[in-house]
């Protein structure tokens, strides 16, 4: 298994380009099953998790096929996708390869849609917290499947096709307003989908789908109206920037100081980090192509936060930017909002030499730790990218285990973060 060794210390300096998001390349590979003809989806990050989606997409008949490059691509342009669901060819998304991808659990959404049927294994746990499907099959059932679980199987059924109704979600979900957005579009009738939530991923769908001849109005509100219709064609459509990559290496410019700009970003998708990234003594500076992130010298100073959807700040940058704060001049508190039990990175962010006690769902940091490179190893995506910040900044050595789970989010870290003068290096195969 690979292993990433840092070693800290390091100011990142120069220039580094952002990915298409994962989250939303996911759930737009997803659509493609909405149609008989090609979507073709370009700026594709070359994750693991995209890897895997295609294999699962294959399973259920989609011919999924990476292009080759194309004049005026560079090697860090992302990939261009062909997605052709000419003929479904299976209903079931079975328990092996759910379990190990949630969003494929979204499948179900468009494969209810167009065939009137679908037989999708529950995922199953999650290393943060029990995270339920109860309100994507409430907004199923609203327009009107019938759904029953047999053997860890959802099976959902609509043989006349579903029909148009009002989805009120008590929460706002992500995943809910996806998997509603995509069955919607096909259903006979007007939808209103209230509380939606209003991330730029759930926007680049509800985009990518009016480009296939959807009818959707009030994507990135709390309220969406689609009215459905009978078949969808293939589009082109380009991944928007990945916001959490981007905050990510913003936060990663804080801890160690230096004067990056990361190509591509959107401030727009990630404004509420900026602004606390910016309380905490950062510079941050729009450009024509991309965000100048940059701290000179000055200290990090301690700023609260509360994760909250979007626009407010993202549970996925809540573990990174926990660590930024172990170096601040002085104690923060961080409060999670989004999923219980997503602290896991503390404990590992204290073999670094962090102090955080946490409190229910808060974590209490006390700031200007001296942190020392240890092995460390994470259970999740964010948690280990928050160990990579740490370890950043640290003194001496820092061995990441479990690198796969980086290779689910970020395309090319070592890479990116090496061209900006961090000590990082991907050991192959030990460990
Ligand atoms: C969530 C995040 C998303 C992030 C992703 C991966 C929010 C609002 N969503 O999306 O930004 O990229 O995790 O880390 O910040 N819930 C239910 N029943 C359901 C579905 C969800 O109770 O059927 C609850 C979840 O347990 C959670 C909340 O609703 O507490 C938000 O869930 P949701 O947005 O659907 O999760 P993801 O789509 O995974």
């Amino acid at each position: 298994m690979d292993r990433i060794r840092i070693i800290g210390g390091q100011s990142l300096k120069g220039s580094l380009p952002i990915s298409g998001a994962k989250n939303a390349a996911l759930p737009l590979m997803i659509a493609s099953i909405l149609t008989r003809e090609t979507l073709t989806l370009h700026n594709v990050p070359r994750l693991s998790d995209v890897r895997l989606l295609m294999r699962i997409l294959g399973n259920h008949g989609v011919d999924a096929a990476i292009s080759g490059k194309r004049l005026g691509q560079s090697e860090e342009s992302g990939e261009t996708i062909t997605l052709s669901a000419r003929d479904i060819v299976d209903t079931t998304a079975p328990y092996e390869l759910v379990s190990r991808m949630r969003a494929s659990f979204w499948v179900i959404a468009p494969m209810l849609a167009r065939m009137g049927e679908a037989r999708v294994s529950l995922p199953g746990g999650c290393a943060i917290g029990t995270r339920p499907v109860d309100l994507l099959l409430m907004a199923l059932e609203k327009l009107g499947a019938e759904i029953e679980i047999d053997a860890g199987y959802v099976v959902a059924k609509a043989p006349k096709g579903l029909k148009g109704s009002t989805i009120d979600f008590p929460k706002v979900t992500v995943g809910g307003t996806h998997v509603a957005l995509m069955a919607a579009s096909l259903a006979d009738g007007t939808t209103i989908i209230k509380n939606a939530a209003q991330e730029p991923e759930v926007t680049d769908l509800a985009e990518c789908l009016i480009k296939m001849g959807a009818r959707i109005e009030g994507a990135g509100t709390s309220q969406i109206v689609i009215d459905g219709v009978a078949r969808l064609d293939g589009a082109h459509h380009t991944v928007l920037p990945d916001r959490i990559e981007t905050g990510t290496y913003a936060m990663a410019v804080a801890m160690t100081g230096g004067n990056v700009l990361l190509e591509n970003a959107r401030p727009d998708l990630l404004q509420s980090a900026l602004d606390v990234l910016a309380q905490s003594g950062t510079t941050i500076t729009p450009e024509a192509n991309g965000i100048r992130i940059m701290r000179n010298g000055g200290d990090i100073q301690p700023v609260d936060v509360t994760t909250a959807p979007f626009p407010g700040f993202p549970t996925d940058l809540q573990a990174q930017f926990m660590a930024l704060m172990t170096r601040a001049n002085g104690s923060s508190t961080i409060h999670e909002t989004i999923f219980e039990n997503r602290f896991m990175h503390v404990q590992e962010l204290a073999r670094l030499g962090a102090q955080i006690r946490l409190d229910g769902d808060v974590a209490h940091v006390q700031g200007k730790s001296r942190l020392k490179g240890a092995p460390v190893m994470a259970t999740d995506l964010r948690a280990s990218v928050s160990l990579v910040i740490a370890a950043l900044a640290a003194e001496g050595t820092t061995l990441v285990n479990r690198v796969y789970h980086l290779d689910r989010g970020f395309e090319a870290l070592e890479k990116k973060l090496g061209r900006c003068g961090a000590a990082i290096e991907r050991l192959s195969g030990e460990g």
